[in-house]
């Protein structure tokens, strides 16, 4: 018989059949978590996280449903063909510990933000130090505690806007944001974006970094999408896909920035932007690292990351802290009594150290990051040679195991009502029954936890001080039902698409 077009066609839907039918029932009965409890679904393929986290109801719905999934099936269930999701607060240390202790990285976590050569995203538990170790310095308390002038003027910066903006009704989410954006772009470049307070700038560059969290999900399962995508000319771009233009081309940007750091590098006729001081790119290729770990397209990948991780998420916390603090009027009037006091005129501003030990403002910040856990992400992590244990259960080694930081805050064993903002909790005098500290957890924990708290925390010490203590606010037709609480989202939880932002209206200054 001769082959036909039409033979060769048969034979290959057979061949694909007789794959799919393997696969199912390989990944049912024989993959080493076939025993792990979860929707068969989630056994089967990958494809059912993609049609939970894009395609249904708003996007983003696996962190809500995973709740759910415990309460059926128990604190140990089956995700993905190869993932186990674990719900359990005191667990957490066994799975992210300390850098001593092996844990690689699932890749899908590099693929989902597009950038696989991060450090965030790295796999393998020694490529991953070294590579924190090469920019972690930059961010440490030391480098924050140096950076402390820069700091106070920019938070200066921020409330002469704000006198601006009198009368007027701010999206906080946008301004805080314009805000970090110049604080983080200043700190790496040495020359800010210059978006604070350029209304209409900010707007869109905030847009730009929201719809492309959005598309995480599609990265994530897509990786192909973003290499084959910035492989194309912008031009290309244009006419494909004009919305995603903006993104690529920052992306494009920090490839020349990094290719002329390498050439200004090798040089040696390198301009230092910061008053003599290293931009990111220099720390990096003065870096203990390897030549292979210092190309243009690494660095580029490890400074986009940046700019996300260190804008939005401090932002977004921010905004948070405005709001639950303008939704309970008895708290902002016991902050505001508690800031008079220790900044008694704008004369004189007091030192982070000083903020760091006010009991309002410090517990305002503390059940801010509880409840308003920005990062809603699962990261999960490999033990590639030991199994690890969970109560019974053996969970086998080489399997992604994953947590989700936020769901610690949110324990009602541990926190009572969980949901309410309630920063009492934290203020000394109050009953404990666990150590709080322990289970908040908005920077995650161990050898991957962020390198960017110490400058998060001295960032929001400043602007809730001063946003507090200087100015007289109140929401604007905002709720938490629509504005605040998480509905889904990408990387970072959002509330529905029908919001409308968290809106403040600056009613007056306060002398
Ligand atoms: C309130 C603000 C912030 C929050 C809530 C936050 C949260 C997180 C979380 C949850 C992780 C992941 C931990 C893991 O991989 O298991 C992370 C990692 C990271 N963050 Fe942040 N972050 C914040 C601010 C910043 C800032 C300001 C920077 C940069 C200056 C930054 C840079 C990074 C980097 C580079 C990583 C990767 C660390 C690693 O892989 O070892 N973050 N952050």
């Amino acid at each position: 018989m001769a082959i036909t077009e039409v033979n060769l066609w048969f034979a290959a839907g057979v061949l694909f059949a007789v794959y799919l039918a393997t696969t199912i029932v390989y990944r049912l009965y024989f993959h080493p978590l076939a025993k792990f409890p979860g929707p068969t679904l989630a056994a089967i393929t990958d494809y059912w996280e993609l049609y939970q986290d894009f395609f249904r109801e708003e996007g983003g719905h696996l962190y809500l449903e995973l709740d759910k999934l415990h309460e059926k099936y128990g604190p140990v269930v089956r995700i993905r063909p190869n993932e186990v999701h674990v719900k359990d607060s005191h667990w957490m240390d066994v799975l992210y510990p300390g850098s001593l202790e092996r844990r690689d990285r699932d890749p899908l976590v590099g693929t989902a933000i597009g950038t696989p050569y991060a450090t965030i995203g790295t796999g393998p538990h020694a490529l991953h130090r070294i590579r924190k170790a090469a920019i972690a310095p930059f961010f440490s308390s030391r480098s924050v505690a140096e950076m402390e002038e820069m700091l106070q003027d920019r938070a200066s910066i921020f409330c002469q806007t704000l006198e601006n903006q009198i009368s007027k009704v701010l999206d906080m989410r946008v301004f805080f944001f314009a805000w970090t954006t110049d604080f983080i772009t200043g700190q790496i470049f040495g020359n800010s974006a210059g978006v604070f307070w350029d209304g209409e700038r900010a707007h869109n560059y905030f847009d730009i970094m929201f719809d492309f969290s959005g598309k995480f999900p599609l990265t994530k399962h897509f990786p192909w999408l973003v290499t084959m995508g910035l492989a194309l000319p912008l031009a290309a771009w244009k006419i494909l896909f004009p919305s995603l233009v903006p993104y690529v081309s920052i992306y494009k940007d920090l490839l020349d920035r990094a290719q002329n750091a390498c050439i200004a590098h090798t040089d040696k006729s390198n301009v230092n932007p910061k008053d003599g001081k290293e931009d990111i790119f220099e720390t990096i290729l003065t870096s203990d690292l390897p030549p292979e770990e210092k190309t243009p397209k690494r660095m580029a990948n490890e400074v986009f990351n940046l700019l996300v991780a260190g804008s939005l998420t401090t932002a977004k916390t921010a905004t948070y802290g405005i709001f639950h603090v303008l939704a309970n009027p008895d708290i902002y009037e016991r902050a505001r009594a508690e800031l008079k006091e220790a900044i008694p005129d704008n004369k004189s501003m007091p030192s982070l150290k000083t903020l760091q030990k006010l009991p309002v403002l410090t517990a305002i910040i503390k059940e801010t990051n509880r409840l308003g856990c920005v990062v809603t992400t699962r990261f999960p992590m490999i033990s590639p040679n030991k199994d690890l244990q969970h109560g019974e259960t053996a969970i086998p080694a080489g399997s992604s195991i994953s947590m989700t930081y936020c769901k610690a805050g949110m324990d009602p064993s541990i926190f009572a009502e969980p949901n309410e903002f309630r920063p009492d909790r934290w203020i000394a005098g109050e009953q404990k029954p666990h150590d709080y500290d322990h289970y908040v957890l908005p920077f995650g924990r161990g050898s991957r936890v962020c390198i960017g708290a110490h400058l998060a925390y001295a960032q929001l010490y400043l602007l809730l001080a001063y946003a507090f203590r200087f100015f007289d606010m109140e929401l604007y037709d905002t709720t938490r039902e629509r504005d605040i609480d998480i509905k889904g989202g990408g990387p970072l939880g959002e509330p529905t698409r029908s919001t409308k932002g968290v809106r403040v209206r600056v009613k007056g200054v306060v002398a």
